[in-house]
């Protein structure tokens, strides 16, 4: 029956994964058999006891024993049901002693890693396979909700307070991850990768950020730093209007400043507007960038302005 849980469900990246959908497809099969003991009886029912003119209906009497079976029996299903539920959420929400910690930090509507070492990363969640992986997520706005499918953990984030969890991936790979509590506008595009790497490339990533940029001329580095670290979110590259000035044709532009200046969009304009975007907001847009300070590394933030100088 492999094959209908693969039908049904994601990849199983993760230990608790195995528990999740043990459980799943019990619930499932349960339901199923529950589906036929309630409706083949009241179909045949229907009809045997159908109106027929002159028929006389018979004495209605009480079975006890049925009664009690069908009341216990479930009442009993149920019960059992809570304890294996209530063991599976004591697996996701509470620790295996030893595990690598996260933070995590939702915005609008982006999301930002913070390893143990002090390496952050935006949109791109990396850890080692088979170590237990502690997030512990906070946000700086609104409610959001971190998903890992394929690992089938998922919590909300509360402005205010720490939320978190742990799994142990075990499925070397790229996986997705999504926010599933609506957040505003850009709820839909909150996703982040999560990438999980043999000991060896995770550290290696740790150390370096990984050797990604190095295989992609600047302008396509900064196409894909404008779709992963959330920059689409807010800016078009058509010339459309959205949350942000679109980057069409934005650089050499005079553009007009929030105040009554004005500013020439060149590369320090851009790599300021980056690290600190509510030095210089463009008039007839809100200030509602969240800072990349920390999040782009040079290459990146090189990459994001090859990509923008080249959008004429
Ligand atoms: Cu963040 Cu929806």
């Amino acid at each position: 029956m492999d094959w209908l849980r693969s039908a049904l469900l994601p990849l199983q990246g993760s230990e608790f994964a195995k528990e999740i959908d043990l459980m799943y497809m019990a619930i499932f099969w349960l339901s199923v058999v529950m589906f036929f003991a309630l409706m083949v009886p009241m179909v045949w029912f229907s009809w045997r006891y159908r109106y027929v003119p002159g028929r006389v209906t018979p004495h209605q009497t009480h079975n006890t024993a049925l009664e009690v079976f069908w009341s216990v029996v479930p009442l009993l299903i149920c019960v059992g049901l809570f304890f294996w539920g209530i063991w599976g959420y004591m697996h996701f929400a509470v620790g295996p002693g030893e595990s690598m910690e996260i933070q995590v930090t939702a915005k609008k509507w982006l999301w930002q890693f913070e390893f143990p070492d002090g390496t952050r990363a935006v949109n791109e969640l990396h850890v080692p396979v088979n170590k237990s992986v502690h997030l512990v997520m906070t946000s700086e706005d609104v409610l959001h909700d971190f998903f890992i499918p394929d690992m089938r953990v998922k919590r909300d984030i509360v402005p205010g307070r720490y939320t978190e969890f742990w799994f142990t991936p075990t499925v070397v790979g790229e996986h997705t991850s999504t926010c599933a509590e609506y957040c505003g506008k850009g709820h839909s595009d909150m996703r982040a990768k999560v990438f999980v790497d043999t000991q060896e490339k995770f550290d290696d990533w740790m150390a370096t950020g990984g050797d990604e940029w190095m295989k992609h001329p600047p302008e396509e580095w900064g196409k894909i730093q404008w779709d992963q670290k959330g920059c689409a979110t807010c800016h078009t590259i058509d010339g459309s209007k959205s949350k942000g000035p679109s980057w069409k044709g934005i650089f050499g532009k005079a553009e007009k400043l929030k105040g009554g200046a004005s500013v020439t969009v060149d590369e320090n304009y851009l790599r300021e507007s980056m690290l600190q975007p509510q030095a210089k907001v463009v008039d007839g847009f809100e200030p509602i960038m969240p800072t990349f300070q920390g999040l782009l590394r040079e290459n990146e933030i090189r990459g994001l302005v090859a990509f923008i100088k080249s959008l004429q």
